[in-house]
């Protein structure tokens, strides 16, 4: 959306009317051009089952709109109201112990439930022509972070039937999914489709076959949920765009497939972490990681629909952020990709679960140090940010991200501290900490346009695959891959007849005899005469011809033996690494690798300070961020002029100073 680019979540139903009219001011004051709203608030719609009102949002929509400010309007789905609830409670969603999750929070709902269906077509269909040609509103959200809230989804008896109508669809016999399931093992054969249940806990382990199609029927429930929204709003809102609001790397539905419906993604970010006691605040490299990724599901920019705005907190709360550093966390945002910044929330709410989450207002309404810090960015920034149309990141490094391979190691972790998610963010703190830009790339996506390609863990294999690689590498491309590639088949069922990691050996020019996983252990292993720590697990391989040893273990029986390697293939190199390097090891090799494969940092690394580079066909953007509360200084590259900062090259606490280099036409 052109000129578009500052938003706040807004919640009038909260509110008395009488204060709508402030919000609006102040709104307008800060800069504030667009709100999201209603995303929550299915019983103020339809209060009752043939009541709609719309009256209430109707009048929010407009003042809002003599203030010069547009709507997104969130469909309600993400909060069933209790009436519905009352006369349906087969909505309600069943865990996998079997127990049914009540009323009272939110996303209580079983998505593939027909008559859940059937109220959610006719609500959206009634606020799709309504709002669908009003001119004060630009786009819509459908629901609220899908995927979220359900800890195992639902197991009720309607997804059963859709479980097995959709492996109908997918092996049409059951001789095709007992074979593709290895349903011999514990005899779990079955006779029909109608035996096959939607997982619930099991007496003892579970069959990884089950369960990795399982994964991908949930996803698929997820998109064909939102697609049913989505084809109703674009019946009745022609010019409006739609967009749904992401959470990073959360994993229940494929976020590349889910694009697919989307005009672009959007994506909540909240570096004070959430309120859960177990999740940290986020460490710098995770949420650049987290903006990359948003950026690739559709590779193009995208928007962030609720950006921290205070103190993160439900029942615990997150650290007060200190002054400039929202500001800071908003930019990164920006660096990386995002072309519109919605903060969550308006002003804190006096009830509910989310008293303590804290927006840019205090709970007293009265605009006070969030209000004042993040007026200056939106009224400094918004000028800058019509200026930047069009750019876009262009990273010379990609890491692999799939979906499929994360539900295999959640099946099967091997190692109680082994994460797909994980590894590959540890791949991407290595490139980080060397100011070196990262797209993460689908399977399925365009590798030929990455110098250097990082594929961690690439355990379910297809001759596909396995072909493209090959190619990327015959090519030209500098491939890493490491331990557990090509291990199963895309039914996660154990490759068969041939050393790990199958065809790839030609590739990588090694072949895997044996592993050892570290369970309370760690590895040494020798690079460049120096001793380094690795974890998780140890490939124990022999070579092939051609192929150089970067690495050895130095310890454990295999004492010696190649922990790392680096083969020639047609124009390319592909490295094997079989272990999980440690930081340090991880940092030494990726440096060399980047080397060689003449990846170039954006700049030499200093702590605590990000380098991220936006360009367009006429400029390139330098984004340097101070993520600390020290002074920083850099050397500013030459040819660039500052776009905004006080002085070039000295970085105030959480300062961020942005630098145009125009390109020589
Ligand atoms: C997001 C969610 C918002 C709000 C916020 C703070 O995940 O989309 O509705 O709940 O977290 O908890």
């Amino acid at each position: 959306m052109k000129n578009l680019h500052f938003g706040v979540d807004y919640y009038p139903e909260h509110w008395e009317k009488k204060r709508w009219e402030t919000d609006a001011k102040l709104m307008q004051q800060m800069g504030i051009q667009m709100v999201r709203m209603a995303e929550f608030s299915w019983h103020k719609l339809q209060p009752e089952e043939n009541i709609y009102d719309f009256e209430w949002l109707d009048q929010a929509i407009a003042l809002l709109g003599n203030y010069g400010i547009r709507t997104i309007v969130g469909t309600p789905t993400a909060a069933p109201p209790a009436w519905l609830i009352q006369k349906h409670p087969e909505i309600l969603p069943v865990d996998r112990d079997g127990r049914v999750r009540g009323f009272g929070g939110r996303h209580h709902d079983c998505q593939s439930n027909p008559i859940y269906r059937e109220y959610i077509r006719k609500l959206v269909t009634k606020m799709a022509q309504h709002y669908g040609e009003n001119p004060l509103v630009i786009g819509w959200q459908p629901d609220n972070e899908l995927g979220n809230s359900h800890q195992d989804l639902c197991t009720c008896e309607s997804c059963r039937q859709q479980f097995q109508k959709w492996l109908k669809k997918k092996y049409q016999t059951t001789d095709s999914l007992n074979k593709a399931w290895g349903t011999a093992f514990w005899s779990q054969e079955y006779n029909d489709f109608s035996e096959i249940p939607a997982p619930r806990i099991t007496v003892t382990g579970e069959n990884p076959s089950t369960m990795l199609d399982w994964k991908r029927f949930c996803s698929d429930l997820i998109i064909d949920f939102t697609e049913e929204q989505t084809q109703i709003i674009r019946k009745y809102a022609k010019n409006q765009f739609i967009t749904h609001n992401y959470m990073g790397f959360a994993n229940k539905v494929d976020y590349y497939k889910l694009g697919e419906l989307l005009d672009f993604v959007s994506h909540d970010q909240y570096p004070g972490g959430f309120y859960l006691p177990e999740t940290p605040h986020e460490k710098n490299h995770v949420l650049a990681a987290t903006l990359d990724i948003v950026r690739s599901y559709k590779q193009q920019p995208f928007w962030i629909m609720e950006q921290q705005s205070g103190i993160t907190g439900w029942e615990i709360m997150g650290r007060a952020p200190a002054p400039g550093q929202l500001s800071a966390w908003s930019l990164q945002s920006i660096a990386h990709g995002a072309d519109a910044i919605v903060f969550f929330r308006w002003r804190t709410c006096a009830m509910g679960t989310e008293q303590y989450w804290h927006g840019i207002l205090p709970h007293s309404g009265i605009p006070g140090r969030r209000y004042e810090e993040l007026k200056e960015l939106v009224l400094t920034m918004s000028p800058v940010m019509n200026h930047l149309a069009g750019s876009m990141p262009k990273p010379q490094v990609g890491i692999v991200f799939s979906f499929e391979q994360e539900y295999a190691f959640q099946i099967q972790p091997h190692h109680k501290d082994l994460s797909y998610t994980k590894q590959i963010l540890k791949y991407y703190q290595a490139l980080y900490q060397q100011n070196i830009p990262v797209d993460f790339v689908p399977e399925q996506g365009n590798f030929d346009k990455y110098k250097l390609l990082v594929a961690p863990l690439q355990y379910l294999m297809s001759p596909d695959l396995e072909q493209k690689y090959m190619d990327y590498v015959q090519n030209g491309g500098h491939l890493i891959l490491t331990m557990r590639t090509g291990v199963k088949d895309r039914n996660n069922l154990c490759m068969t007849d041939q050393e790990l990691p199958g065809k790839l050996r030609e590739l990588a020019g090694i072949e895997v005899l044996d592993y050892d996983c570290l369970r309370d252990a760690h590895v040494q292993v020798l690079f460049q005469g120096q001793q380094f720590q690795a974890d998780i697990w140890s490939d124990l391989m022999r070579l092939l011809p051609d192929t150089k040893v970067l690495a050895n273990y130095a310890s454990e029986f295999y004492t010696g033996e190649p922990c790392v390697t680096q083969h020639p293939y047609g124009q390319g190199i592909c490295y094997y690494i079989g272990t999980q390097p440690g930081e340090d090891l991880m940092r030494e090799l990726l440096t060399i690798i980047c080397q060689t494969a003449e990846v170039t940092p954006l700049n030499p690394a200093i702590e605590d300070v990000e380098f991220m580079v936006r360009e367009n066909e006429n400029s390139q953007f330098l984004f340097v961020i101070n993520h600390s509360n020290e002074t920083k200084s850099y050397s500013t590259p030459e040819l660039y002029k500052l776009l905004r900062g006080v002085q070039a090259g000295i970085l105030a606490a959480y300062e961020v100073q942005i630098l145009e280099r125009t390109k020589n036409k």
